[in-house]
């Protein structure tokens, strides 16, 4: 096999934290006056914190300056900290440990990729942070998906050429991040939204080693 490592997006592959992200939302909403609803949430995944202010304030047609969204953004990540801080192991997403850690044994090297300036705190609180030989997150990165720097950054930080790297995705962005990159990536979540990734599973629960050198020979070959 020619795969050599395995980069994970955080948020709704690891562990779900969309929930979270949409309660501080939608209080910031609430404030400000804008209706914002769960279907909403969804153009939010795998989008950078302003880049999600930027939408919600977009369904409500409002135009601030950037110091007034800078407090907002703050605001709502306060609010978001209250939830992640009192999230537990039993929040990771099933077979995600049994998967990284049958990798592990096989000698594949495994990271996070991740737009999110929480990562480290979710890792920790979830009981994580030494699992990964690698985490590229939104604190050392500074274009948001779909670009592939995160991507880039994680194998970089492996020292793991980017066509050695399958990326596991949740949000289009990030697809798109991952292909950018010269990576293959597999889906998590639906193959009808996520058309463009090489394979799409439920999640990763339904991944093993042996699927994935079925999953690499089909896209190679
Ligand atoms: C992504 C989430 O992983 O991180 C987005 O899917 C979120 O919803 C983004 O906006 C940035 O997260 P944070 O924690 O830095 O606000
Ligand atoms: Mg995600």
């Amino acid at each position: 096999m020619k795969i050599r490592a395995c980069i994970f997006d955080l948020d709704g592959v690891i562990v779900d934290t969309a929930k979270y992200h949409f309660l501080a939302w939608k209080r910031l909403a609430d404030q400000l006056g804008i209706n914002f609803t769960e279907k909403d949430n969804e153009r939010l995944k795998g989008v950078s914190r302003m880049a999600s202010l930027e939408i919600i304030l977009g369904l409500g047609n409002k135009i601030i300056d950037q110091d007034k969204k800078n407090e907002l953004a703050r605001l709502k990540n306060l609010w978001y900290n209250d939830y992640i801080r009192k999230m537990t192991p039993e929040e990771i997403l099933p077979g995600s440990l049994d998967f990284i850690k049958e990798l592990k044994k096989a000698d594949i090297r495994v990271a996070v990729g991740s737009a999110s300036k929480n990562t480290p705190v979710i890792l920790d609180r979830v009981g994580i942070s030494k699992l990964f030989d690698a985490v590229a997150d939104g604190n050392n990165v500074e274009k948001a998906k779909p670009d592939p720097e995160v991507f880039l950054k994680a194998s970089e930080m492996l020292g793991i050429e980017p066509e050695e790297c399958i990326v596991f995705e949740d949000a289009l962005a990030g697809v798109q991040a991952a292909l950018n990159a010269g990576m293959i990536c597999i889906g998590i979540g639906s193959p009808k939204v996520l058309k463009k990734a090489h394979f799409v599973v439920k999640g990763l629960y339904e991944m093993s080693l042996e699927k994935l050198i079925m999953i690499e020979k089909n896209v190679l070959s």
